[in-house]
Order: C-alpha cells, then sequence, then structure tokens
C-alpha cells in the first residue's frame, strides 16, 4: 500500500531527542530550501534525551511533517515505564535512560499522548520511479539498531522492506549503504551530533534528477549552548549535555567495533546517486555513484 506519493525534494530526518533549538534550525532549513512540511518525514524518537520533551513535541505538531512513531512515541504514548531504546541493561545508555526516560514521562501532555498514539508505524512512498520504505529501527522491530558496518543485518532489513530504500533512524548516526540494487539511507539525527566531535547535527534529502536518485547526508550547526544550557537549567544536565557540546556521545555502549573506531573523526556530508539503467525491478543493473563534501 502506498501512504505517499511525493514529488522531490525531501527532506528526512530522525530524532529530535527532546532538543528544540535543533528542530527550530531545521525547520529553518527547510523553508530556506523551499521544502513545505508535507515533503518532511521523521522517523520518530521525537522526545529523548534533551531539555524540552512537550514543547519539541509541539513544536513538530505545528510544524505539520510527517512523523512515524519511533520507540520513544510508542512508550510515552503508554506512559510505559522505560523508552525500550534497546539499551542493554546495566550499561551507560540503560543508566543514561533511567534519567532523561522519567524526566520526559512527567513533562508529556494528554494530548502529545493521544498525537504519538496515533502515529503510524511505518510509511511507504512513491518519488518518481522510486519506492521507499520509512521505518524507524528494522522494519518489523523498531528498536533494532542498523550501523553501516552490520551488512548482513541491513541486507535481511532491506529484503524485509520490500523497496528500492529503506529510510531508518534510531541508530543516531548518518549513513547511506548499498546492498545489491537496494539502499539504507539513514539520515542522522536532528536532535544530537553524531558522535564525530563536532556539535552539529544531521539530516538528509532525497532529489530526482531526470530519473537518478539524489540522497545525500547534511550536517547542520544550531544553538548547541543553548540546549545544553536548557538542560542545565531544568535540572536534566547528563553525559548528554556535554554531548551537544563535545559532538561525542557518553557512551559507545551500541555501537559495534567499526563505528566505536570512527568516533570523534568528522563525518563528510554525502551525496548517492542512484541511476536507472534497466527496468525496476532488475535492481542489479542500478549504477551507484556516490561523492563526498566535507
Ligand atoms: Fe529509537
Amino acid at each position: 500500500m502506498i501512504d505517499l506519493v511525493l514529488d522531490p525534494p525531501v527532506l528526512v530526518f530522525g530524532g529530535p531527542y527532546s532538543n528544540l533549538r535543533a528542530l527550530a534550525a531545521l525547520r529553518q532549513r527547510a523553508g530556506e530550501l523551499g521544502i513545505p512540511a508535507s515533503h518532511c518525514i521523521c522517523t520518530g524518537d521525537v522526545v529523548a534525551y534533551c531539555a524540552e520533551p512537550e514543547e519539541t513535541t509541539q513544536a513538530i505538531r505545528d510544524w505539520g511533517c510527517h512523523v512515524i512513531a519511533g520507540n520513544c512515541e510508542e512508550q510515552l504514548a503508554a506512559a510505559a515505564e522505560d523508552c525500550a531504546c534497546g539499551f542493554e541493561a546495566g550499561s551507560e545508555c540503560d543508566a543514561l535512560a533511567k534519567g532523561w526516560y522519567p524526566f520526559a514521562n512527567a513533562r508529556m501532555s494528554p494530548e502529545s499522548r493521544a498525537w504519538m498514539a496515533a502515529l503510524p508505524r511505518t510509511l511507504t512512498i512513491v518519488a518518481g520511479d522510486w519506492t521507499f520504505r520509512v521505518v524507524h529501527g528494522g522494519v518489523d522491530v523498531n528498536n533494532r539498531f542498523v550501523f553501516a558496518s552490520q551488512r548482513q543485518a541491513i541486507a535481511e532489513e532491506l529484503e524485509r522492506a520490500g523497496a528500492d530504500v529503506v529510510i531508518a533512524g534510531h541508530a543516531g548516526v548518518p549513513f547511506i549503504e548499498r546492498i545489491g540494487g537496494r539502499v539504507w539511507f539513514n539520515p542522522g539525527v536532528i536532535g544530537m551530533p553524531a558522535n564525530d566531535g563536532t556539535p552539529d547535527v544531521w539530516y538528509g534529502l532525497i532529489g530526482l534528477e531526470g530519473s537518478d536518485l539524489l540522497l545525500s547526508t547534511h550536517r547542520r550547526a544550531y544553538d548547541h549552548h543553548g540546549a545544553a544550557a536548557a538542560m542545565r537549567r531544568s535540572g536534566h544536565a547528563n553525559g548528554y549535555a556535554r554531548t551537544l557540546v563535545t559532538g561525542l556521545w557518553p557512551s559507545l555502549d551500541v555501537f559495534p567495533p567499526a563505528e566505536r573506531c570512527a568516533a570523534g573523526r568528522r563525518l563528510r556530508q554525502r551525496t548517492v546517486r542512484v541511476s536507472l539503467r534497466a527496468r525496476i525491478s532488475v535492481p542489479a543493473n542500478r549504477a551507484i555513484i556516490e561523492s563526498s563534501t566535507e
């Protein structure tokens, strides 16, 4: 079933994470690019680590972009006791979640919970000759972490998705990974830096040039000092407040070895061009051309 037919450009992003300032900066960028809310898609986790959960929820509703439910929306909609992020029990991430999740859960209005409960879990989109499946974590498991180095997991998920491109979130770092004729596109998150040693946050763009598909990742600077100060003012400062400034995550628990090694290394913005060389049903004949910028 197709949920949306969109004429690119389309802006995609993950995890606002209660970071009101970052979300405002992204909305501003969408405006600068002339991309309306109807062409902006969030892969979920509107609420998580930062200081303004209810305000960020209201801001994204006010913007009116598409949002699917992340594990955080599912848990907050049910006023559940934990975030169900998939952190290992006893890990640093798990310990931190015991701080930020109750903070957020105590601040959500009934209206915001109702809005979260009504969010779709996935979207299927068509743009030009291309099909896209929007998911939060994995196709069936909403809190599955999928990182660029996990080729086997990506291959499985792409097979399950049944689309040319999967747009995914949850993992928190941007990457574009091709397997066969299909592409896993994680545009990164807008609410937390990408553990690359810079405070910038990330979003993605989908474009078409003729029948070619252009997928790209972009960094966005914003008032990260203000976001960190808001955490301190709220009495909710923890390792993530420091992360907003340093660009380094408080824990690498969830990362596979390759991503751990990349910690603190400045990420490049990437553009991947995917060409249709034959019928869409013959994905192996698609050609991928890539360029990168700092
Ligand atoms: Fe998530």
